[in-house]
């Protein structure tokens, strides 16, 4: 299997570890590292619900934890017609490390739309404009 349709399917496999169970709109991410590892994260809600967490930043926080840095693709899957956009919290976070990373959103048919963060992010707030 091809590194994306692995990475596809990460984020369509987790999905069911989603802990949705306030808004029931459940997320399953998966980040790809350039060296080729897969790390995963769903969404997890809380009863004080600004404390629910996206799918997106639990996979990204995964990867940082476990030492990855560098990033070249996130796959994001709802189970719905429409495609899920990353928020613009996650796209944000995302932008930390790397500002041009692919974004693959999958939608319940496994249908694809591919673009790059910086299409989705325009003059991201990054490191160097704290000099
Ligand atoms: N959510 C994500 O996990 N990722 C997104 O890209 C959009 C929103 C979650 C947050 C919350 O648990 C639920 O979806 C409804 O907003």
């Amino acid at each position: 299997m091809k590194r994306i349709e692995k990475l596809i399917k990460s984020a369509q496999d987790v999905l069911k570890f989603a802990y949705a169970p306030y808004s029931k709109f459940k997320v399953g991410a998966a980040i790809l590292t350039k060296k080729g590892k897969i790390y995963t994260g769903a969404n997890i809600e809380n009863v004080s619900y600004g404390l629910s967490i996206c799918a997106e930043r639990i996979a990204l926080y995964k990867a940082l934890v476990d030492g990855a840095k560098d990033f070249s693709a996130i796959a994001i899957y709802t189970p719905t017609k429409n495609f899920t956009y990353p928020c613009g919290a996650c796209r944000q976070v995302l932008a930390e490390f790397n500002p041009n990373i692919y974004v693959l959103l999958i939608n319940q048919k496994g249908a694809i739309k591919q673009f790059t963060l910086s299409q989705l992010l325009s003059f991201p707030f990054l490191k160097r404009h704290l000099k």
